[in-house]
């Protein structure tokens, strides 16, 4: 007799991260590796936010407030909204998890475009709902108008990641409020924006208004991007009441550990930082985007912190051996959805400069 394990393992995608395991942080660290492949902050966190986290270390006796009240409310303070309505998880992927594990069961179905976030395929294959992928439109674009026909009497969740990762794309705030009049109001819509900062479409607070308008909004962000704390993991949800206690009934009562709302709630503190970062990450995207289509290459329009490059004739696998044979990791395209293409995070001056100068002598 073997132990058997429940029959959703068997759908669970699994999940590929951007540096193999085993490569050293250290090498990271000492910029050995240019680390270009998880989407983080090439920055490290805030010193406040490290001396608050140092803080807070000395307590790690006891266990975390469940409520984490001060991150919550100092969320509240910055994007003036209440409390009650504020859901904190361990990381932004919590929050996924929990909705789906919150509202979705068989016979549901759970809607998304397609190539996005690679977690979202979890949600189905977790809860027994059916998921339905919507192909993206031009420029490798969420095809809004396409994702609200593919709404049923089954739709239970609905995701929209914006700007979309892996393809970068941003839709502003009036095209995401044109796009949930079409959907009916028992709907959940989760508008994921772990890279809102970074967009200079909008402004980056501007699909916040919409929460007023539409009661079935949950706009889900994270610590993980701008703010430099992708190793602490903690995200966030604005939504309603409901969705709060809906999300936090299926978690443990501890999911944000002590260390990640003390930095959170220091972070957030420091608007003037995320500004700098912002301007960073533009001036880079300006580099690496230009830099990748002079060498003939197309890469979509980025809002984000990373581009989304097109390979064309050239052979994915071979671009990737190469560029790992150069100390540089890249995404796959083939893994996230799209196969003959690469996902480049932006990192320092120096990095993205070594990228592109790899990728050109590759390129031949
Ligand atoms: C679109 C999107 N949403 C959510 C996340 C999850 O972020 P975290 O769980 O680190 O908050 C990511 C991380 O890469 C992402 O790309």
């Amino acid at each position: 007799m073997t132990v058997t394990y429940a029959e959703k393992l068997a759908r669970m995608p699994g999940y590929q991260a951007g540096v193999p395991t085993g490569q050293a942080p250290e090498a990271i660290a000492a910029g050995t590796i240019a680390q270009l492949a998880s989407n983080e902050s090439p920055r490290p966190p805030h010193p406040k936010v490290v001396e608050a986290i140092a803080r807070a270390a000395g307590s790690m006796n006891r266990y975390p407030d469940p409520d984490a009240t001060l991150l919550r409310r100092r969320l509240a303070d910055r994007y003036d909204q209440q409390p009650g309505r504020i859901a904190v998880g361990n990381g932004s992927c919590d929050l996924l998890l929990a909705a789906a594990s919150a509202l979705c069961e068989p016979g549901d179905e759970i809607l998304y475009a397609w190539p996005s976030f690679s977690m979202y395929p979890y949600l189905p294959a977790l809860t027994g709902a059916r998921e339905i992928r919507v192909p993206l439109g031009e420029g490798d674009a969420l095809d809004l108008d396409a994702m609200a026909a593919e709404v049923t009497a089954a739709t239970q969740l609905l995701i929209v990641c914006n700007p979309n990762n892996p393809t970068a794309t941003h839709h502003p705030a009036a095209a995401i409020a044109a796009f949930l009049e079409k959907v009916p109001a028992r709907v959940t819509v989760i508008l994921d924006e772990a890279y809102i900062e970074f967009q200079t479409n909008d402004d980056p607070d501007a699909s916040l208004d919409l929460l007023k308008d539409f009661p079935n909004l949950v706009v889900l962000r994270t610590f993980s991007k701008c703010y430099g704390l992708a190793g602490l993991r903690v995200g966030y949800a604005i939504g309603s009441s409901n969705f709060r206690a809906a999300v936090d009934a299926v978690r443990q009562p501890f999911s944000v550990n002590a260390l990640a709302q003390a930095a959170g709630a220091e972070a957030i503190l420091h608007q003037d930082d995320v500004l700098e970062r912002v301007e960073e990450t533009v001036a880079e995207r300006i580099r690496v985007q230009e830099g990748v289509r002079e060498l003939g290459l197309w890469a979509s329009e980025s809002q984000a912190n990373f581009s989304w490059i097109d390979l064309g004739e050239n052979d994915e696998a071979t671009v990737l051996t190469g560029l790992s044979a150069a100390d540089i990791a890249v995404r796959a395209g083939a893994p996230l959805g799209d196969a003959g293409h690469i996902r480049v995070s932006y990192g320092t001056e120096d990095e993205d400069g070594r990228f592109l100068t790899a990728l050109a002598a590759l390129l031949g």
